[in-house]
């Protein structure tokens, strides 16, 4: 790396930590520049110094895996980092580079790549930027802190009760956890594979034998009617990075059956396990929603959720404008 691009890694992740830390207190209080495939891409302002940059991270999901579920198999990341708060012209040029970027490498056509990027979801100066080049938001990280008390119980229906999932509830769990899935393809933010129900019971299977319990059934009249699950802290280092470092949690389940929903039970399952995380020590607790679930961002609102990061993508890879 040249000596210039070196030094204006450093400033400009200096700067663009603070600027985040202006946007949204939850954001991550560093903004390092990850390793990219090759040198980063350099965009640079008006005095002739680097104003931007960004790197270009590939990723291919090897088939048969449960990650193959979550997004295409070949995912091609692009890592922005701008300097100043008013970043559509840095972005867009840095999106033009990486655009020539993708054209060039074998197999970004192919129907199963993505492009994406994730964007601080109070970062408005770069969503016309984003569309313009061809990207869709398709999903949302929300987070919500410790203590945050969500609307006031409106009160459940006689006969429901909630207690933590057992190794014994491993076809009614993954049953649970396939509605999800199959309910999320809809928006794009998963793609059914011919494995994944095999590996979501495999996992889940692991999932049910851990004590203390992070999973919790709602049933009626001894019915399942619904599921909310958690990876723990230790469990969530995957994801934990795009906060600022707290005991971080990941919500990664919460589906209620068709027939149940709108009555309380998806709130009563919330309510009952953010009082088990909060006494377990977890501060910020994170979860994926898709854009365009129509359920999901009102009802998270009311939980005490709010968007932190947006998942920009194209698919294929070389769709990108
Ligand atoms: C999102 C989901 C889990 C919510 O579960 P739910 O049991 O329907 O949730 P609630 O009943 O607590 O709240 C849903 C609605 O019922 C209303 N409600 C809550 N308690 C109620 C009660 N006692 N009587 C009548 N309505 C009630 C809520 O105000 C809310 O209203 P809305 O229509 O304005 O959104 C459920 O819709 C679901 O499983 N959706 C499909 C999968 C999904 O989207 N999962 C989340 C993806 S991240």
């Amino acid at each position: 790396m040249p000596w210039l691009v070196r030094d204006a890694v450093e400033d400009i992740n200096r700067a663009v930590g603070r600027r985040w830390q202006g946007l949204d207190r939850f954001l991550p209080l560093r903004a390092e520049l990850p390793e990219g495939c090759a040198a980063p891409f350099v965009t640079t302002g008006a005095n002739g110094r680097p104003a931007g940059l960004a790197v270009c991270r590939h990723e291919h999901v090897p088939a048969g895996t449960l990650n193959e579920t979550w997004g295409a198999a070949g995912r091609f990341s692009l890592i922005v980092r701008v300097r100043d708060p008013d970043t559509a012209a840095a972005v867009d040029d840095l999106l033009g580079q990486w655009r020539d970027h993708l054209a060039g490498l074998p197999g970004t056509g192919d129907d199963d790549t993505a492009a994406m990027i994730s964007w601080p979801a109070r970062d408005v100066s770069g969503v016309n930027t984003l569309l313009r080049h061809g990207l869709q938001a398709l999903t949302v990280i929300a987070v919500r802190e410790a203590g945050t008390p969500p609307e006031p119980d409106a009160g459940l229906g006689a006969g429901i009760v909630i207690r933590e999932a057992e190794p014994r509830d491993l076809d009614v769990v993954t049953g649970l956890e396939m509605g999800l899935i199959r309910y999320d393809a809809h928006f794009g933010a998963t793609i059914l594979r011919p494995g994944t129900e095999a590996l979501v019971r495999a996992e889940t299977r692991a999932a049910l034998g851990a004590r203390p319990a992070w999973a919790w059934l709602a049933e009626r009249d001894g019915r399942h009617v619904g599921l909310i699950h958690v990876q723990p802290p230790e469990r969530s280092g995957w994801i934990a990075g795009m906060t600022r470092g707290d005991a971080t949690a990941y919500l990664q389940t919460m589906f209620v059956r068709r027939g149940e929903r709108g009555a309380g039970i998806g709130a009563a399952l919330v309510r009952h396990a953010h009082a088990v995380l909060d006494g377990r020590g977890v501060r910020v607790t994170l979860l994926h929603y898709a854009q365009l679930n129509p359920l999901a961002a009102p009802f998270w609102n009311r939980m005490g959720y709010r968007p932190l990061w947006a998942g920009w993508e194209v698919r294929p890879a070389t769709s990108l404008r």
